[in-house]
């Protein structure tokens, strides 16, 4: 198991499409697990194989108080949606902003498991958030692409100037 490096903002390898995973084999399997280890230590409740630079449709995700409720889906899409949330994201790729962001309460999300399975969650509050914020990155978006003109270039600001 290994920490990844993790791509944060303006980094452009973050508008990448990933590609679909046609076979689940042990280098997939390896970057699971130090995915999840990269999301557990940042801490953070899901990581996009994106944010690793990892073009390939992978996601990580655990939203559970004890940390204890790891989640892989592999080639994941969104089948249904449902009501309106607002939620207040953060993102590892964009380091100490914070701003709301509308999207659905509901979905559902078919996918594969990590051995190879296919299966399909019903997901609704933080999980729904979660797994819409984390299929973003796979279509190379960010939660800030989500905010009005005004608040992203204030977002960006905000970054450039933490770095800085
Ligand atoms: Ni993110």
């Amino acid at each position: 198991m290994s920490q990844l490096n993790i791509l944060t903002l303006p980094d452009s390898r973050l508008k990448t499409v990933a590609v679909s995973i046609t076979e689940i084999n042990d280098d997939i399997k390896q970057l699971a697990q130090d995915m999840l280890e990269t999301m557990y230590a940042a801490p953070g409740i899901g990581l996009a194989a994106t944010q690793v630079d990892q073009h390939i449709q992978l996601v990580v995700i655990d939203v559970s108080e004890e940390k204890d409720q790891p989640l892989v889906l592999i080639n994941p899409e969104i089948i249904e949606k449902e009501g309106i949330q607002t939620h207040e994201e953060g993102c590892l790729s964009v380091p100490g902003i914070f701003a709301k962001v509308k999207r659905a309460d509901q979905v559902v999300v078919k996918y594969q498991d990590i051995d190879g399975q296919h299966q399909e969650l019903a997901a609704t509050g933080l999980l729904a958030v979660c797994i819409q914020h984390e299929l973003d990155h796979l279509k190379g978006i960010v939660f800030l692409d989500h905010l009005s003109l005004l608040k992203r270039k204030l977002a960006m600001k905000k970054l450039e100037k933490a770095e800085a």
